[in-house]
Order: C-alpha cells, then sequence, then structure tokens
C-alpha cells in the first residue's frame, strides 16, 4: 500500500498533470510500479488521467482512505498508523485486538459502516455505509487510572472544535461523553479499557459522528434524537478532512491532559457544557439523582448538590 500511499500523496500535491518519470524520480521507483499504483487507485474509484506520459487525479470517491486522511494530517502519533476497512463490525472490536497484538499509541481504525457499532450502556451506534465517521484510537495512557475518565471529555472537545470550525451550529457538551448540535446528538464516544492489575494496558476511544448522514437515512426513533453537520447545515463534508482536524485536535488535548493533569481540560469541558448551575437529573442503575450541577470533579465524575447534600455520579444518562 506504501507505492498507493505515495503515489496519491505526489499527484495531490500537484494539482495537474505530472510526467511519470518525475514521479519515478522523486519516489525512485520504476514506470511499471507507477503505473501499477495508479491501476489500485482506478480500482479504488479515483478517475485517473493519464495522458502523454502524464498523469492526474480527475475525480476522487467519497471514502476515508488513509492517504486521503494522511494529507491533511499534521499530528505526531493519533492517526499515523490508520486501519482501514470498507465494513467492519465494531472498529472498537478491531482496535482492541490490534492493541493487544501490540500497535502502537495513536493507531486509528476507521470504517465506512459498522454492522455492530456499540454505544454505551450496551446499546447499539446506528452506522450507515459512507456517511459518518467511525473511528478508534488507540492509548497507551500514561496517566493514573482516575483520570481514565477523561478521555471521553477529550473527543467531545476535539469534536466540538471541528464542528466550530467547519459551521455556525450551535454546540454543546452532555456529561459525560455526548456531543449535541442544537441540541440533539451528533457524537458520542465509548471507552474500552485493558487493565493489568491496576495500570491501564490500553484504552480504545471509539468516536462515532455524524457527518453526512440525511435524516432519510435514520431509522424513525432516531430522527427524534439525533442529528449530523448535514441536516443542521444542509451541505456535505469532505469526511477525510473533517477526520484529519479531529485527530490533531484529539492530540492537542491528549497532550494536554498528560502534560497538564485533568484541571484545564475540566475548565474547557464545564465552559463548552455550560452545565453549572443547572438543575439536570441523571439516571443511572443505582436511581434517578436530581440536584444543581457543580461541575465535573477531579476524576470525571459529576458533582450534583442535591437535597441530600453533593453526589459525585460516576455513571448515568443526564436527562434532559
Ligand atoms: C455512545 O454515545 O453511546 C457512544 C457511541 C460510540 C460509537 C463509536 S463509532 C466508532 C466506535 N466503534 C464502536 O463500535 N463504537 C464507537
Amino acid at each position: 500500500m506504501k507505492k498507493v500511499d505515495e503515489v496519491f500523496l505526489i499527484l495531490q500535491n500537484k494539482k495537474g498533470p505530472l510526467p511519470i518519470w518525475e514521479i519515478c524520480k522523486e519516489l525512485e521507483i520504476s514506470e511499471k510500479e507507477v503505473r501499477k499504483a495508479v491501476g489500485r487507485l482506478k480500482a479504488y474509484g479515483y478517475v485517473i488521467n493519464s495522458e502523454k506520459n502524464s498523469i492526474s487525479i480527475v475525480s476522487k470517491p467519497d471514502r476515508l482512505y488513509p492517504w486521503e486522511i494522511k494529507y491533511h494530517l499534521t499530528t505526531e502519533r493519533i492517526g499515523r498508523e490508520i486501519y482501514y476497512r470498507a465494513v467492519l463490525e465494531s472498529t472498537n472490536k478491531i482496535a482492541a485486538f490490534l492493541a493487544k497484538k501490540g500497535a502502537k499509541e495513536g493507531t486509528c481504525v476507521l470504517a465506512e459502516k459498522q454492522t455492530k457499532g456499540r454505544g454505551r450502556q450496551k446499546r447499539r451506534w446506528f452506522s450507515p455505509y459512507g456517511k459518518n465517521l467511525y473511528i478508534s484510537i488507540i492509548l497507551r495512557p500514561d496517566l493514573p487510572k482516575s483520570k481514565i475518565n477523561y478521555l471521553p471529555f477529550l473527543s467531545c472537545l476535539s469534536v466540538s472544535d471541528v464542528i466550530k470550525s467547519f459551521s455556525d451550529i450551535h454546540v454543546t457538551l452532555k456529561w459525560p461523553n455526548d456531543v449535541l448540535a442544537n441540541g440533539k446528538k451528533i457524537s458520542g464516544t465509548l471507552v474500552e479499557l485493558s487493565l493489568s492489575g491496576k495500570k491501564v494496558d490500553f484504552a480504545i476511544v471509539g468516536i462515532g459522528f455524524n457527518v453526512n448522514m440525511e435524516e432519510d437515512d435514520m431509522p424513525e426513533d432516531l430522527k427524534k434524537v439525533a442529528t449530523s453537520l448535514r441536516i443542521e447545515t444542509g451541505s456535505n463534508y469532505d469526511r477525510a478532512l473533517i477526520c484529519a482536524n479531529l485527530l490533531i485536535s484529539f492530540e492537542k488535548y491528549y497532550d494536554l491532559l498528560q502534560v497538564k493533569g485533568s484541571s484545564e481540560i475540566r475548565s474547557l469541558w464545564e465552559e463548552k457544557a455550560s452545565i453549572r448551575g443547572k438543575t439536570v437529573s441523571v439516571a443511572n442503575e443505582k436511581g434517578v439523582f436530581e440536584g444543581v450541577c457543580e461541575g465535573i470533579d477531579e476524576n470525571g465524575a459529576l458533582l450534583l448538590n442535591t437535597k441530600k447534600g453533593i453526589e459525585r455520579i460516576y455513571a448515568g444518562d443526564v436527562i434532559l
């Protein structure tokens, strides 16, 4: 795949016909190898013009091929290795499998569609083909276990930044792992851990982000509660560009958490969630808690000032 990546990047950077000999020279490969890579790009759905021994990309398929993402990527670790398949059961499941086999921190698993996309609390994540982002990031965090609850905040902040930079949608964050656009869910995160004793061996941060999905793509029950960039703005988005921006933001927040601890992430999250001082109800297996929200604590728990005093809620769903 390396040659396909490299030939794509050269053609993409040039944005016009490029003589084959120049590609051969730059990549130090033969004309036969260049033609083979071009043939593969065509098989992946690219329309490529190869006239008079010059090559140019005419049009591209709407796919999350790793080279399309890497073209925009400026990260050091996150997304430097990408495992991509058109259809997977769950990107989190494959990411855990790869992590067990020793995949590097930052390795990402991406799919166009998931047949068994996992949501929190054993729910399913609706994952139609070629519309949204389903991405799992393998992390080997140098963090105490108590800070692991902060990982979903990193992805929520990143998704929120991306939405802000591509649109003027009103975005809020909902504890613990949701991003809402104009009040409806546009993104959710599922973090799954592998522990060796008390140490986190690896964490999988699975992010579902609804990008180009339309209302007609969704089952009836989802239409009331879920949305996408496309639904909110009426425009289609370049998913590879969105994905690269998401990974860039994620790396920035992940580094901030590891270097500076949780306090800055906590303030950023609380500000974007604008949850402090609001009366909220949270449901979990212990019951329903109601109180005035005092923010999140150093371990990521929601602090609720209830009639019985301060409750720290570690898991549950905020009822809006
Ligand atoms: C939730 O809000 O319930 C969390 C949803 C997380 C969905 C993503 S999509 C990519 C990754 N793979 C999965 O199977 N789930 C997560």
